[in-house]
């Protein structure tokens, strides 16, 4: 038995990618290893969107170059591959910068893994494969699959054909592509079969999800919600990420009727300020996104509501900051992520004037973040003695223990739940964390014994 290694950076979208090359290896006799210094074969699956996270890659291939060559001393071999958008945007500066690196696959190419192994092994030097053929992928993964909890994500779009111009995913992912219904709807009932509860679709426009339905006809992501809540196994659906041009009107009212999807929606906005949005061609305006958030809203009154944004993007001014915090304000969100502009190279922001100095991001990114912080703060206070279904997914830190998810996906830690996970239960929430909340089992109300004696 080998034993293989993924680290995954960042998106949900990769999580499911590493699920996937696990599954794909499994049959090929490779097992899970729990770090990089059990394994045989060690997979970093990568992400382009950021250069932070492209910097962690090199800086983790050159702590796996060290590996390899104390293996290589102890006549023990080693395979170090590199998976996901920074293999699919820098692949040839990848094998440049590390000479250590044995394979390279584009997050479309991932499925051609067991064929490039066996190159190697023939001894057929590097194995690269960064083609885009994202039918073929799918088509090419084992139907079942193995759940690692309760909560599992299922890929069912992939691609961008929006070109916001900060962003490199059209280029690393390919145009938008959607899977057919009836591949999605059997990976969902294997899962179920597996114990899982709670399915989230994934995609990078998910919302923007055009699949050939059973009946040949296009189906949007409204019907293949309907389509999949018939499962009686999945009790759960959410979905991500979503873009505010494709949320239409028969998503919006799945939300006010459908009640296994959750009451929780991450719609990025970027930006309150129209010229902004103009520039990053969001193809919104602020106006758009606030008649949107209002439809929702009045549809699904309990929905959570959480965002991207990006600060410093070229050309913001302090009135178009003021803007974004404005917007922000106006909506209350129960959380969001903020980040400071990163140009990336071959993006058309990269090279736009008006670049905004770094000092003036940072400052930017902290007090958006803290205005984020107090409305996800708030929102949780009004969680207190609230009664929430959980769906309990793992063990908690304590004997006993086990955390789970509230509708709004918020963490809760409930003691002496541990042999309740995979399962729903009603919880009453008995203290406010600042990142989670702490719950109770309702107890069934019991007569004192002097009266229950009468
Ligand atoms: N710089 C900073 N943030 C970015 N994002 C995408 N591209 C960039 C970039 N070049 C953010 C957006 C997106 C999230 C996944 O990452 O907010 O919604
Ligand atoms: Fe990137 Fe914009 Fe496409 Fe989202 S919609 S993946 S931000 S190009």
């Amino acid at each position: 038995m080998k034993k293989l290694y993924i680290e995954t950076y960042g998106c949900q979208m990769n999580v499911y990618d590493s699920e996937r090359i696990a599954d794909l290896l499994a049959p090929f006799g490779y097992a899970p290893a729990a770090r990089a210094e059990d394994a045989d074969l060690v997979i970093l699956n990568t992400c382009h969107i950021r250069e932070k996270a492209t910097e962690k890659v090199y800086s983790e291939l050159g702590k796996l170059k060290l590996l390899k060559s104390r293996r290589a001393e102890a006549g023990e071999s080693l395979l170090i591959g590199v998976a996901g958008c920074v293999a699919q945007a820098e692949g040839a500066e990848i094998l440049a910068r590390q000479s250590a690196v044995d394979i390279l696959v584009g997050p479309q190419s991932y499925h051609r893994l067991p064929e490039l192994i066996a190159r190697l092994a023939r001894g057929e030097g590097k194995s690269v494969q960064l083609d885009f053929p994202a039918d073929e992928k799918f088509d090419s993964l084992p139907e079942t699959r193995t759940a690692a909890g309760p909560a599992a994500f299922l890929t069912i779009q992939e691609g961008c054909d929006k070109f916001c111009t900060f962003c490199v995913v059209p280029y690393t992912r390919g145009a938008e592509f959607s899977r057919p219904v009836v591949r999605i709807e059997a990976e969902a009932r294997s899962l179920a079969d597996n114990g899982v509860r709670e399915v989230t679709l994934l995609g990078q426009n998910v919302n923007a999800y055009r699949g050939e339905g059973p009946d040949g006809e296009a189906w949007t992501l409204a019907m293949l919600i309907r389509r999949l809540a018939q499962i009686p196994g999945i009790a759960r659906l959410r979905y991500t990420t979503s873009h505010p041009r494709d949320m239409g009107a028969d998503l919006i009212a799945v939300h006010g009727d459908e009640p296994k999807l959750m009451p929780y929606l991450h719609l990025p906005v970027q930006s309150g300020s129209d010229s902004v949005l103009k520039v990053m061609n969001r193809g919104h305006t602020r106006d758009a996104y606030l008649r949107i958030v209002d439809r929702i809203r009045s549809a699904q009154p309990k929905l959570a509501l959480s965002s991207d944004f990006i600060v410093g993007f070229p050309g913001e001014s302090d009135s178009d900051f003021e803007a974004t915090l404005d917007l922000v304000r106006q909506v209350g969100f129960a959380q969001a992520f903020s980040f400071k502009y990163s140009a990336r190279p071959g993006t058309p922001a990269a090279s736009m004037a008006k670049q905004v100095p770094e000092n003036v991001k940072l400052e930017r990114l902290h007090v958006l973040q803290e205005l984020i912080v107090s409305q996800s703060r708030e929102f949780s206070r009004r969680m207190q003695d609230c009664v929430l279904p959980v769906l309990f997914e793992k063990p908690g830190r304590l004997p006993g223990q086990a955390v789970g998810r509230s509708p709004f996906l918020q963490p809760v830690h409930v003691d002496g739940a541990a042999s309740y996970i995979g399962e729903i239960h009603n919880v009453r929430i008995s203290k406010v964390l600042p990142n989670s909340l702490h719950g109770e089992f309702l107890r069934p109300a019991v007569l004192p014994a002097e009266l229950a004696a009468h």
